[in-house]
């Protein structure tokens, strides 16, 4: 089977992380930061180690802010609710996941907020004048995507925060297919808080993830409950990073984590990085040869993209594509909509939306070349 469907999820995971994790898991499964026996502890320090290696592969100076949580979503959720005030306005783009235009949407319905989103170009890049001209004098936050989990392009975040810098906002930033896919220093890049989720290109398993807040940044609570510190007050723990972490963490997960991000760190990011946009180039080469094939928004030099690209074959349902694809020719791709309307609405293509492939560290020449094949046949009847 040819998985090319990693920006839904990488698929295999490196070999023996999960396994380490999983052996750590059975040494160490208590309730960390629950309890003052040593193996809570140990079980804590675990934690911290993992919180100390997202916070530098990240470049965020305070570890004690990396907050964990389920995922990207979970993450976004923390920071878009626990920012915007009654009154405020918010600025994201039109190639946002719903985990970003859903809660967006639902504080405008609630009558909380009001908000944009900033268009994309022919190359599917958000400018940073796109961002700028909807600013307003009650904009509060401007949340954006960092990789387009549809076009695969990577966006000018750090000049977008440098303008928003200037007149105080805050830019939040969706790396749930970016974070190890492309260097990310939050520091230098100017960037508030980061969304992150683990099961991406960080090559650790699902139902972990978090947000890393700089310093200069308060996030509110908005999810209450345990956190094992004063438990005689009402009162959520304020100091990171359990303000934004209620209930028992996903140690597990944690773990995980730690070990898909050893993995990654060990190849390095820019290796990976550079591999996958040598298969993305070949993979785009192949398909955009294909009469009735359109590719979209990846003309020219792929450099800097994430390993995503998205395509349709003229008069074939996607959704059709993509059943062949599995059936006939054993490729998992992900068809449909992605998760990202208001970029499928911008392609003209939000009724049945397209055909994603998607690479990851285990990708080959082989499995694109496959691909193409594939789209060959299928594209010629
Ligand atoms: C750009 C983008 N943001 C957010 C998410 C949500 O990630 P998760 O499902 O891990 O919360 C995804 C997942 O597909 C994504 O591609």
């Amino acid at each position: 089977m040819i998985y090319l469907d990693n920006a839904a999820t990488t698929f295999p995971k490196a070999p023996r992380t999960l396994e380490r994790a999983l052996e750590r898991y059975r040494d160490l499964g208590v309730s960390p930061g629950r309890g003052s026996h040593d193996l809570a502890l140990r079980a804590g320090d675990a934690v911290d180690e993992v919180r100390s290696a997202v916070a530098a592969f990240f470049g965020a100076p305070e570890p004690e802010r990396v907050a964990f949580g389920a995922n990207a979503t979970d993450a976004l959720n923390t920071a878009i609710l626990g920012l915007l005030r009654p009154g405020d306005h918010a600025v994201a783009t039109r190639l946002e996941h719903n985990s970003v235009l859903r809660p967006l949407h639902h504080l405008t319905q609630a009558g909380v907020i009001a908000w944009d989103a900033a268009p994309f170009d022919e190359r599917g890049i958000v400018t940073p004048d796109a961002v700028e001209a909807l600013l307003r004098p009650e904009t509060r936050l401007v949340v954006m995507t960092h990789a387009s989990n549809v076009l695969g392009t990577v966006q000018p975040v750090a000049e977008v925060a440098r303008r928003c810098a200037a007149r105080g906002i805050p830019v939040v930033v969706d790396a749930a297919q970016s974070a190890g896919q492309v260097p990310i220093d939050m520091a230098a890049m100017g960037i508030a808080a980061l969304a992150f989720t683990g099961h991406k290109s960080l090559y650790g398993p699902p139902g972990i993830g978090g947000l890393v807040v700089m310093p200069s940044l308060e996030v509110a609570t908005t999810r209450f409950g345990g956190t094992g510190v004063d438990s005689a007050s009402l009162v959520h723990t304020q100091a990171y990073p359990l303000r934004l972490e209620a209930g028992t963490l996903n140690l597990l997960g944690v773990l995980g984590l730690g070990e898909g991000l050893a993995f990654v760190r060990a190849q390095g990011v820019e290796a990976l990085h550079a591999r996958e946009v040598a298969l993305l180039t070949r993979l785009r080469d192949g398909l955009a040869a294909i009469d009735g094939v359109t590719v979209y928004r990846a003309d020219g030099d792929l450099a800097g993209r994430v390993g995503v690209l998205a395509c349709n074959v003229a008069g074939i349902d996607p959704e059709d594509v993509g059943a062949i694809l599995d059936g006939d020719f054993d490729i998992a791709v992900r068809v449909g909509v992605h998760c990202a309307p208001l970029v499928h609405r911008d392609l003209g293509t939000i009724e049945r939306g397209s055909v994603r492939f998607s690479l990851g560290a285990f990708s080959t020449e082989a499995d694109v070349d496959a691909a193409v094949a594939a789209m060959r046949a299928i594209a010629g009847g």
